[in-house]
């Protein structure tokens, strides 16, 4: 993050030790308390290392809290909270003083005696939890990411002035590209499946990018005591108010961990028998090792859960740790939605699902708070859509139907498509494009010399990489191919296809087999049987329903005749 018109206002000294022009200093957790040598043995550390300069964001942490010791002993500062005035200076004002809500039907569903009261994080101006730590960092370094935080750190640079650029994994909603494009953030994805301390993955190439740009300075919430803070500051000291300081289990979902360390801190502190529950989802590491992940590599809900232990997560608040699935998770976010109103993200679903379970331990009378982190806003195309529900099997198809139509259960081999189209990926888009023109197709599939799918080529995406200037019309169609787009097998059932109609235009009919190498390995292998589109579905429903009725005519004819 960078200030756009004068450099002068954030400055970075090595070690990743911030000091801010009005001389107020920044530390992490992972160097507190060292002397001055600990930044050039940490550089060393770190070159020597792997030969990059990165500083890794799970070092272990240096933080000094500890429960029960006096707040002058805190080596933090600690801003009072200020009542907002009636008109506010600019929207940073308009983060923290989220409400806290009542759920009513789903504790009555789950049979809890309990309440259970959600603190929507969503009421943020950025629309998470992670705004509060965004302008925290940013004012701490004035005086220093991945998805949320992006956004509210985009929201903070846009206010402020900064040039802000984010490191994201694909894997993140288009949802959240785009408010970030809105906001003026220069955005580079990187491969979800990158190791977190491989060059390639979001937070190796924000540090890549940190070391090219000059006077550019990193946030690194990993390890950003800012992190942590806001939410002792502020999210804690609101849900004390709230409460009238009477509660007796917190549930949080962790990703860098600083909501529930933040949080964890300033209630044991306050309310000593309070019961905090850490939420992880099946896949991520945060609580139990690899080994025990095995089985589940990957999670689909956004915002929590790590392949590394950040820094700033403080295990040691935890009492209870709940391991979250990806169809709890997204059945309960639709349920918040239905019937609370709740307009949330999926990982308030993750600790929702987790609250209604270990909240039956509470009597009545007494309170569990859950963090709704985010809003729904961020998954108008994944949770939100019954296709992306079915595709990923967290909704069945025909759950949704009152009566399945007579064609619904008949596979894509009925629709007895005709031999594709298919271009070799050196073909020119100039040539591609008179030879779709000739056919009146609008997309055909890539496919090297043994038959192979490379991808789609499709006269928009051609269109919209030539006229932005992203390639030329004598380029080869590789350099154009589309590569996300839902196949189907000649096996799938006209339901399915007719769902991923609804949002794609076409689909690419797929037979996989495998294939024996020279040296006798084998490899799964993809040949292309033909292209659908919504007119062969249309015209394969419409042609036999009108068969169907002429033959029922026809019989009723008979009948009378007879
Ligand atoms: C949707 C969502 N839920 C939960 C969290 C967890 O927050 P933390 O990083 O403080 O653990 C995040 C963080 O990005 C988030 O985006």
């Amino acid at each position: 993050i960078q200030k756009s018109s004068s450099v002068d206002a954030i400055t970075v000294t090595r070690g990743h030790r911030l000091r801010m022009n009005r001389g107020v200093e920044v530390q992490d957790e992972s160097d507190r308390g060292r002397g001055e040598n600990y930044e050039s043995e940490l550089e060393n550390r770190e070159v020597t290392a792997d030969q990059r300069k990165w500083i890794r964001p799970d070092l272990p942490s240096r933080c000094t809290w500890r429960l029960g010791a006096p707040l002058s002993e805190s080596p933090h500062s600690h801003p009072e909270r200020t009542k907002a005035p009636s008109i506010l200076p600019n929207i940073l004002w308009k983060i923290g003083h989220t409400p806290l809500v009542r759920l009513n039907k789903i504790p009555k569903e789950f049979g809890l005696k309990c309440d259970i009261l959600a603190k929507c994080e969503f009421f943020n101006a950025g629309g998470s939890v992670k705004d509060r730590i965004a302008l925290r960092m940013v004012e701490d370094a004035e005086r220093p990411t991945s998805g949320n935080t992006g956004i509210g750190l985009a929201l903070t640079a846009a206010v402020k002035g900064y040039r802000c650029i984010i490191t994201m994994p694909e894997k993140m909603s288009m949802e959240k590209v785009d408010v970030l494009r809105a906001l003026g953030v220069e955005i580079v994805r990187t491969p979800t499946s990158a190791a977190f301390d491989t060059p390639e993955s979001h937070i190796g190439t924000a540090w890549g990018l940190k070391n090219e740009i000059p006077n550019s300075h990193i946030l690194d919430q990993y390890r950003n005591a800012s992190n942590p803070l806001a939410h002792y500051d502020t999210t804690a000291e609101e849900i004390l108010e709230q409460c009238d300081g009477k509660l007796d289990m917190l549930v949080a979902g962790a990703g860098t961990g600083g909501t529930l360390t933040g949080v964890a801190r300033k209630l044991k502190e306050r309310c000593p028998n309070v019961k905090i529950v850490g939420v992880d989802p099946e896949g991520s590491i945060l609580v139990e090792s690899k080994e025990k992940n095995e089985k589940k590599v990957s999670f689909e809900v956004e915002g929590i859960g790590y392949d590394f232990i950040p820094t700033v997560l403080d295990r040691s608040l935890v009492d209870m740790w709940y391991k979250s699935t990806d169809v709890e998770t997204f059945t309960m976010s639709r349920k918040l939605i239905r019937e609370e109103g709740l307009l949330c993200g999926g990982s308030s679903g993750s600790a929702v699902a987790a609250a209604v379970r270990m909240a039956q331990q509470l009597e009545e009378g007494q309170r569990c708070v859950v963090i709704l982190a985010d809003s729904v806003r961020n998954y108008m195309s994944k949770f939100l859509s019954d296709e992306w529900m079915c595709e990923k099997g967290f909704l069945s198809l025909e759950a949704q139907m009152d009566h399945e139509p007579w064609w619904w259960n008949l596979t894509v081999q009925s629709l007895h498509l005709s031999a594709p189209l298919t271009v070799s990926p050196s073909l020119s888009c100039q040539k591609t494009i008179e030879i779709l023109r000739e056919k009146a197709f609008d997309q055909a599939p890539v496919v090297n010399e043994s038959g192979v799918i490379l991808g789609m080529v499709t006269l928009g995406r051609i269109l919209s990489f030539v006229s932005a200037g992203k390639a030329k019309p004598s380029e080869a169609v590789s350099n154009v191919l589309c590569k996300s787009f839902k196949q189907v097998h000649l096996t799938d059932s006209l339901g399915k296809l007719s769902h991923i109609l609804k949002t794609d235009n076409f689909a690419p009919v797929v037979h996989d087999h495998i294939q024996y190498e020279a040296d006798g390995s084998a490899c799964q292998r993809q040949v292309v049987f033909g292209v659908v589109t919504a007119i062969d579905l249309l015209n394969y429903i419409t042609t036999h329903e009108r068969l169907d009725q002429s033959s029922s005519e026809c019989s009723l004819s008979d009948d009378v005749s007879l």
